[in-house]
């Protein structure tokens, strides 16, 4: 069983079908693959692993084409056959490739070709993602390369290999044993961000240690990224702002002090000592209690720009979070970023660029998309989107989360006017932007399926694909990771995306239906609790985010409210002032609205929420049906403990909306309509 788990969506099956079995075989008989670099080395052997299981075939090896169903792959500096192909060559860039059927000497060819190694990779994992989802292997005329450069995981990893919200066991990194031994799993954790795109990872936690910058650690760091290194994949690490003070022996961490610069200065040309290829840092400054340059009077910028200059000469660059708000400010949270930030843009460095959450407040079930996006023009700004799904029932609950990536991706700004996506933004489309950047809280660690639930490594595969191309639908990208983790089979295949695809608004009904939000259990964020409350911390307490009372219920947003609806472009603005034309999902996201509202239903509000609620209950149900039903279409470990899962997952939906029901009834005082079954 264990295997079955840890080859996540590289398991390279056999293909079974006798025609297709025969086609591919006839496909891949010879094979022009010189490989020197380290990179093309693990794209070979990668190849010829997969060939090997999936067709039990190893391709002779040729230098030249002499039979039908011969494989050409390479750069242009490798092989002149590649070199021939100068449309495809002019078309991508640097980690672009191309794959095409061509005929060489009157033969028939399969040509996977890019400008570098790297490409070469890429092109090899898609080739193979060809055969592991049963597709045809003529009429190829495939040219594809990232929307995004920086495809990032950011893993919440501590140096004590405890993971700050992680559910999928401890840290991957034996920061123990580095860097004398390099376990296994690195590489394998390579081969599975390269087959995606992903070509960066922060190895620890926003809230940093200042001893990851000592010489010890930076050592360590080094030998993950010479393991990480041939899957074109950087290295970057976070770091604690006040590090010149707690490891420097400085007295201070002002970023305005000439020591302190000098200091930054310094422990940049140190790690690029050892890690020629060190892609920077990311910082979480003045949040949740952390240091920064607002310790010293200074601001964002300041900080941000000190650090970039010590970068710079390296080629480094700076992810500096928004995620900031303090409650000592007598604001609505989901304002303070915007409010801090914004009049920043245009004072950051070339090599900053800003890390923006998804949402304004952070990783909710549902959110709308973050005013940033779109506000600082002349700005770098990226997306951090959370794998791990620390408000979405931890590794429990099955949750498919391209849904929820792609609804913030594809929201419209209207920056520019209509067309103005998120996704447009972040790929520097909209403002010209040459440094692009997307991120991921990784919910990757030590267990053996990587990610605690079979599915939840969907939600790592779904980022990658995202990451490396916004507009590709969670659909396809459902499709192929069913295909390649369990099986072809359309019997399963089907019902089975179905339900990954409905999957997150089904949460969303049993969590915080509406636009409900922040209502969790404290601390843990696992389980309900709109009842919470904290003396001292408005900002923490559920009770401040749904603002239940006799009267209604949610948080007003509009001009009657917070204004938070000011930070949008006027189209946005306008639809989310009014009651009447906010998006229903959104509706208490930014209004009270009263419990005898009428929805567009014909239910009133109260009503509506005990649908939801109670609806979110019944589909998890029905996804349990649906499971029950692929007993057999796939190996027994992994469909009983889904089944096991989801008996779980029902069990926590009925317990949410229990709690949920009951407490804002408390407030509604007005029954559950007929036919619900009784809460308790
Ligand atoms: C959330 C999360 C914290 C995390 C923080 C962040 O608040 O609960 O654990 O540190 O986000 O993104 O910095």
């Amino acid at each position: 069983w264990a295997e079955d788990n840890y080859r996540l969506w590289l398991r390279y099956e056999r293909v079974t079908e006798p025609a297709l079995y025969n086609n591919y075989r006839q496909s891949v008989k010879q094979l022009i693959f010189p490989a020197g670099s380290p990179t093309l080395k693990v794209a070979k052997t990668e190849l010829q692993n997969a060939l090997g299981q999936m067709l039990s075939l190893q391709p002779a090896e040729a230098n030249t084409v002499t039979a039908n169903g011969t494989l050409v792959i390479g750069t242009p500096q490798t092989s002149t056959l590649i070199a021939q192909h100068r449309q495809e060559l002019n078309t991508i860039r640097r980690e672009g490739y191309f794959i095409k059927n061509t005929q060489q000497n009157g033969k028939v060819t399969i040509t996977i070709g890019a400008n570098t190694d790297v490409g070469v990779l890429y092109g090899v994992f898609n080739f193979l993602k060809l055969l592991q989802t049963h597709s045809s292997l003529n009429h190829l005329a495939l040219i594809d390369q990232p929307k995004i450069q920086c495809r990032i995981l950011n893993h919440w990893d501590n140096l004590d290999r405890t993971v700050e919200r992680g559910y999928a066991g401890s840290s991957l990194w034996k920061w123990h044993k580095l860097p004398g031994y390099i376990d296994r799993r690195y590489i394998d954790y390579a081969r599975a961000n390269a087959s995606i795109g992903i070509n960066a990872t922060v190895v620890n936690n926003v809230n940093a240690n200042a001893l990851s910058l000592t010489t010890d650690y930076i050592t360590k760091a080094a030998a993950l990224a010479k393991a990480f290194r041939p899957y074109g994949i950087k290295l970057f690490l976070s770091i604690r702002f006040s590090a010149p003070v707690e490891i420097g022996g400085l007295k201070t961490a002002d970023p305005l002090d000439a020591g302190v610069q000098k200091w930054w200065k310094d422990k940049a040309d140190e790690i690029y000592r050892y890690i020629p290829d060190f892609g920077g840092f990311l910082v979480k400054a003045n949040s949740e209690g952390q240091p920064g340059p607002q310790t010293y009077g200074r601001n964002h910028a300041e900080g941000a720009n000190m650090l970039a200059d010590a970068l710079k000469p390296h080629g480094g660059i700076v992810m500096w979070r928004a995620f900031v708000y303090d409650d000592k400010v007598p604001d609505d949270r989901a304002k303070q970023a915007y409010n801090e930030f914004k009049p920043l843009d245009g004072q950051f460095h070339s090599n900053v660029i800003v890390q923006v959450k998804n949402g304004a407040i952070d990783f909710q079930p549902r959110e709308p998309f973050h005013p940033l996006f779109g506000a600082m023009p002349k700005t770098p700004v990226m997306m951090e989107f959370q794998i791990t799904q620390e408000y979405l029932g931890f590794s429990t609950h099955l949750v498919y989360l391209g849904q929820l990536f792609k609804e913030t991706l594809a929201s419209d700004t209207y920056a520019h006017g209509k067309g103005s996506t998120v996704a447009k933004v972040i790929d520097g489309q909209l403002d010209h932007q040459p440094l692009t950047g997307m991120a991921g809280v990784a919910n990757i660690g030590s267990d053996v399926n990587w990610c605690g639930h079979p599915f939840a490594q969907a939600n790592w595969y779904a980022f990658g694909r995202l990451a490396w191309n916004p507009e590709q639908s969670p659909n396809t990208i459902a499709d192929d990771w069913l295909r390649m983790t369990f099986t072809n089979d359309a019997a399963f295949v089907n019902p089975v995306k179905q339900m990954m695809m409905d999957s997150r608004e089904i949460t969303v009904n049993y969590m915080t239906p509406l636009g409900l939000h922040h209502i969790m259990g404290r601390d843990a964020h696992y389980g309900p609790g709109p009842w919470v409350a904290q003396a001292g911390r408005p900002d923490w307490t559920a009770v401040y985010y749904h603002k239940a009372d006799s009267a209604g219920v949610g948080f007003e947003r509009s001009s009657r409210g917070s204004n938070a609806v000011a930070q949008y472009f006027p189209e946005v603005r306008n639809q989310l002032e009014n009651v009447q034309t906010t998006p229903e999902k959104f509706l208490l996201w930014f209004h009270h609205v009263s419990w005898n509202y009428a929805m567009p239903s014909g239910r009133n509000l109260w009503q509506e929420m005990v649908h939801r609620y109670y609806s979110g209950v019944d589909s998890v149900r029905n996804m349990q049906k649906t499971w029950s039903l692929m007993q057999g279409k796939i190996d027994n470990e992994r469909f009983a403990e889904v089944k096991d899962l989801l008996a779980i997952q029902e069990q926590e939906a009925e317990w949410w909306r229990n709690s949920c029901v009951l407490y804002f009834q408390h407030f509604s005082k007005m029954p559950i309509p007929a036919g619900y079954e009784k809460p308790d």
